[in-house]
């Protein structure tokens, strides 16, 4: 199993059922002192509007926290999450290490899921520059960051398929296509966990949330999942398993059942598939109070049986919800769990131990110089690099003298409108939970650097901004904390005041250009149609203002491509391209699968994105190869600047034993292309990536006919067949 076996059998012999469970203990810091209520409430007052967000800063500030070093001295902790400071993991580390009776060290987890410090993109926008390597360096300089504030494990990355916009956690993934997702979670989990664990700049991976989360009925956080297992198998199970074979040491089961099951307790999940056929053999750890949450689940009377269930399922450590500390003690010495069973999760927990070498080195080394460990200015390069490569140009019109809007020519006068071009902190996103407020660079903070004309305006003084600005920026979409965790939408769209400011920016003649922060797709029918130019720039991070003026003013060109659809209204959520066709797919007459007052079309195709340059397709072919289809196309830059275009290919199976999506992606490859330069790109599938499950859930590669499809995006392709 692994070469830490023997020292983990010698090491539980020794220990007491109480060490035991001790181990399966992880704890976050509360709060005390300087308030009555507890950190729940308090942070449901923020949320109701009972007190506000300063005030909850405020207090949050100066509350003091309790590191429960009672309950660790005497072995009832294993791990902690939540301390991201080496002089705090130090000194807990050392009352475990020293004052416990083993001395077993402990392992601090984090939520370090698109940066520690230097913040780069939210997921869902990294995802969009379709570049693995470009994902494990970012990955990797969190790793870095974050290991050197004493953190050893990351409870990312999220892999979490997602097709429905609503969903507010659609930021912390990449996107709605399976393949994407699991090559970017493949590539975190190298660049988290690096060559070797027990490096002291690797942190482990903890991949979540296991498993489809993304697919919660109606968008809604934390809601139920019920879905056939062929669709499980086949367009939401692959990117865990990506990230299992890139050598995940942790998976965090997910919030939702699934088909009845909370994953918490889903013993076919977490015993038989991830362990006995997927081979996993490193830690589970539960998503936050998620065990103590059975019991609203309706699957367990109390958190007893809870506590009883989560463990006999296969989940090793507890996350926060004190089930098994208040339980498992006294159902092993009742009998009603076998001390096997407990073992089992102990020595999971153990060998991640040894594997990360904490036995030999328990504490961050460096902490003296922690501080000096972030933000670096290499950091901060890839950081922008990533940013850059996040955005998706969604539209770019021709002004009235029938030249591009974007690029900007340099020396313009910019209007720039929206309350967060000035926010640095609003351009971090979601989940940036270690950012270091003021750390981000702006819109305005950027054109002070570049030393550009500018002046910032509302809707009430538009015309008076407009007479010395050549350009209007509209500075619009989703403030941070409109997306992520618990922040699920039933209106994907923007508020009426940001569509009356656009109104009165058009209204002036002058070119405007819309730039959207948000964490989700948007249903922005009115921008797409009225705005003659639109960028995608999420949430970018830290270095946001300055990526921004890189693609504005042409120093960079765009090349980002949606990951997700983004539908005209809400209520064509769960939107996304790897659809079926159904016996009528949508079309003219009334009696097709379609709304009578939405489009069937998106707004935007998953992978769509324009560039200052154009591509031409042509020649596309395709033969097989032994167990190989080889399928290619020439690729010509047309325009006058140098670019790269991503080439994505994409095969529908005309007639199977089950219907089949009318394209799913199988290949894609970034291509340099110089202006004026032709090359042919070649994509190698093999005939077992294109089965799928019957009925009877065995895998099988039965076609007739196979449809290649290339192109730019999903919509714009060529296509040719290939008989089988
Ligand atoms: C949450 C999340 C999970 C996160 C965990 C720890 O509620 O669902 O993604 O890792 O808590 O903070």
């Amino acid at each position: 199993m692994s070469k830490y076996e023997d020292k983990i059998k010698k090491l539980l012999a020794k220990m007491t059922v109480e060490e035991k469970v001790g181990q399966l203990q992880q704890c976050g810091p509360s709060l005390v002192g300087a308030f009555e209520v507890s950190f729940e409430e308090l942070l449901d007052m923020m949320f109701d509007g009972r007190i506000s967000k300063e005030e909850f800063d405020r207090l949050m500030g100066t509350a003091k926290q309790d590191f429960h070093e009672d309950d660790l001295r005497a072995g009832r902790v294993g791990s902690y999450n939540g301390i991201g400071s080496a002089a705090q993991v130090n000194k807990l580390q050392k009352i475990a290490v020293e004052e416990t009776r083993l001395g077993i060290p402990l392992i601090f987890g984090y939520d370090v899921i698109h940066g520690f410090k230097t913040i780069t993109p939210i997921p869902l926008a990294e995802s969009c520059a379709w570049e693995p390597s470009l994902w494990e360096r970012t990955g990797r300089i969190a790793a870095k960051e974050a290991s050197a504030a004493g953190i050893h494990m990351t409870f990312a990355p999220m892999v979490d398929v997602s097709k429905d916009a609503r969903w507010g956690r659609v930021s912390e993934g990449a996107g709605e296509d399976v393949l994407l997702n699991g090559l970017y979670g493949a590539a975190k989990v190298r660049g988290f966990q690096g060559d070797n664990l027990s490096k002291e700049d690797s942190i482990v991976a903890c991949i979540k949330h296991f498993a489809a989360y993304g697919a919660v009925e109606a968008g809604r956080d934390y809601n139920c999942v019920d879905m056939s297992m062929q669709r499980l198998y086949e367009e939401y199970l692959p990117s865990y398993k990506m990230c299992i074979d890139a050598g995940a040491r942790a998976v965090m089961p997910a919030f939702n059942d699934i088909n009845g099951i909370p994953c918490s307790v889903n013993k076919w999940l977490l015993m038989d598939l991830l362990r006995k056929q997927w081979g996993f053999n490193g830690m589970t750890v539960s998503d936050a109070n998620a065990i103590a949450e059975c019991v609203n689940h309706g699957i367990a009377l109390d958190g007893r049986e809870a506590a009883k269930k989560a463990l006999e399922a296969g989940l090793d450590i507890d996350m926060t919800s004190n089930t098994y500390i208040k339980y498992v003690e006294e159902l092993v010495k009742n009998e009603e769990i076998d001390e096997e069973i407990l073992d089992r999760a102990v020595a999971d927990v153990l060998r991640i131990k040894f594997e990360l070498g904490l036995f030999d080195n328990p504490y961050q080394t460096n902490e003296a110089h922690e501080s000096t460990a972030m933000l670096k200015p290499e950091y901060r390069a890839l950081a922008r690099e990533a940013a850059v490569k996040s955005m998706v140009l969604l539209k770019n019109e021709k002004d009235s003298n029938g030249k591009k809007i974007l690029p900007l020519e340099k020396g313009v006068n910019l209007g720039i409108f929206g309350e967060v071009a000035g926010n640095g902190d609003e351009m971090t996103g979601a989940w940036a939970i270690g950012a270091d407020s003021g750390s981000c660079v702006s819109i305005l903070d950027a054109c002070k650097e570049r030393d550009i004309f500018y002046q910032t305006g509302t809707k009430d003084n538009v015309d008076e901004i407009v007479k010395s600005s050549d350009v209007l920026l509209a500075v619009i979409g989703e403030k941070k904390d409109e997306s992520g965790e618990a922040s699920s939408r039933a209106k994907i769209t923007i508020s009426h005041e940001q569509i009356s400011l656009l109104k009165k920016l058009l209204k002036t003649g002058k070119p405007v250009v819309a730039i959207l922060f948000n964490g989700r797709p948007l249903a922005i029918p009115f921008v797409a149609e009225n705005v003659p130019a639109i960028l995608e720039a999420w949430h970018l991070g830290v270095e946001a203002g300055n990526a921004i003026l890189d693609i504005l003013f042409g120093d960079e060109i765009p090349t980002g491509k949606l990951t997700m659809t983004f539908p005209n209204a809400t209520g064509q959520c769960p939107m996304y391209y790897a659809h079926i066709n159904t016996g009528r797919p949508g079309g003219k007459s009334k009696f097709t699968s379609k709304y009578i007052d939405a489009p069937v079309e998106p707004l935007y195709p998953f992978g769509y994105g324009l560039s200052y340059t154009e591509y031409e397709y042509s020649d596309i072919a395709v033969k097989k190869n032994g167990d190989l289809y080889e399928a290619s196309i020439n690729v010509k830059n047309i325009g006058e600047r140098d670019g790269e275009e991503i080439v994505q290919c994409y095969v529908r199976n005309m007639a199977a034993g089950r219907v089949r999506p009318v394209k799913e992606l199988k290949a894609f490859e970034k291509v340099a292309l110089q202006a004026g330069e032709k090359k042919e790109v070649t994509f190698n599938i093999k005939a077992e990536d294109l089965g799928y499950y019957n009925w009877n859930m065995e895998y099988v590669k039965e076609a007739k006919e196979y449809v290649f499809y290339i192109g730019g995006n999903s919509k714009d392709c060529l296509e040719v067949s290939i008989k089988d």
